[in-house]
C-alpha cells in the first residue's frame, strides 16, 4: 500500500492526511478482494524498515491503525472474514494496539470467508531467519531440511504462496515483502497512489494476473519445447 506521503505532498497536506485518506482504500478494496472470490488477502501496513520514519508519522500510523481496527472489527466479522496479523514483534509496538490485533484474530479466528493477513512490522527476511532458528531448535537435522519443511517453520505455514503482488504508487520494488512466499509470484505496479486506488483497479490488477501467462519455470502448455 505506497504512496500515501506522495497523494498528501501533492495536496500541501502533512504525510498523515495521506495515511488517514488510505483507511478508504483498505475497506474498499478488502471488500472488492471478497466479492471476487479471493481467498487470501495481505496487506503491507508497516514494515520493519519502517521504524526509520520520524517518531510523530510512526506513532501517527500507530494510532491511526488501532482506530481502523477496533472501528471495523464488526464490519470484518460481518463478512466472515478471517484477519491475523504477520510480524508484531518489536517492543516498541503500542501494547494496546498489540492486544487489539490479538483481540480482532480472536473474534475471527472461526471466519470462514476470506484471510485478512495484515503485516505490520513485517520484514521477510526477518521471518526466514526466524525460521531458520526453529529449525535448528528442533534438531533436525541439515540433511533433512527441505524447502517444504522449512516453509512449515514460517509463521502462518498454512499461508499458501503468493500468486500477485500489487504495489501501488509506480515503485517497483519488493521492500522485503514475504520474501519466501512471493517466489514465484506475479507482479503489477499501478501507478495510483494508494488512497486513489479503488475497487475498478483492483479488478484491473486482477485481470492483468488472468491474463499472465505463469509458467513455473516450466513451457506454454502443448508444447514440449520444440517446435514440431
Ligand atoms: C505507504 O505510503 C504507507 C506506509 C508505508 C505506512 P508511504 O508513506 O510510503 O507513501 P510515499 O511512498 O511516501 O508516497
Ligand atoms: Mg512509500
Amino acid at each position: 500500500m505506497d504512496g500515501n506521503g506522495r497523494w498528501a505532498q501533492r495536496r500541501s497536506l502533512p504525510r498523515t492526511a495521506g495515511h488517514r485518506a488510505a483507511e478508504t482504500t483498505v475497506i474498499d478494496i478488502i471488500e472488492a478482494a471478497r466479492a471476487a472470490g479471493v481467498e487470501w488477502l495481505s496487506l503491507y501496513a508497516f514494515s520493519t524498515e519502517n521504524w526509520n520514519r520520524p517518531g510523530p508519522e510512526v506513532d501517527y500510523l500507530m494510532r491511526l491503525v488501532r482506530r481502523v481496527v477496533r472501528k471495523h472489527a464488526p464490519l470484518l466479522l460481518a463478512r466472515g472474514i478471517r484477519c491475523r496479523f504477520l510480524g508484531v514483534t518489536d517492543p516498541r509496538i503500542p501494547r494496546e494496539l498489540a492486544r487489539d490485533f490479538d483481540d480482532l484474530a480472536t473474534l475471527t479466528a472461526d471466519n470462514q470467508g476470506m484471510t485478512l493477513t495484515v503485516a505490520f512490522d513485517h520484514g521477510g527476511r526477518r521471518d526466514i531467519v526466524e525460521a531458520a532458528r526453529s529449525l535448528i531448535r528442533s534438531g533436525t537435522p541439515a540433511d533433512e531440511v527441505t524447502e517444504r519443511l522449512f516453509a512449515d517453520h514460517l509463521p502462518f505455514p498454512d499461508t499458501p504462496d503468493v500468486d500477485l503482488v500489487i504495489r501501488t504508487s509506480g515503485e517497483q520494488r519488493i521492500s522485503n515483502f514475504m520474501l519466501w512466499q512471493v517466489a514465484y509470484a506475479e507482479w503489477v505496479f499501478p501507478e495510483v497512489l494508494w488512497p486513489d486506488f479503488r475497487a475498478p483497479d483492483f479488478l484491473a490488477c486482477l485481470h492483468t494476473y488472468r491474463c499472465r501467462d505463469r509458467r513455473f519455470g516450466g513451457v506454454p502448455p502443448r508444447t514440449n519445447g520444440d517446435s514440431s
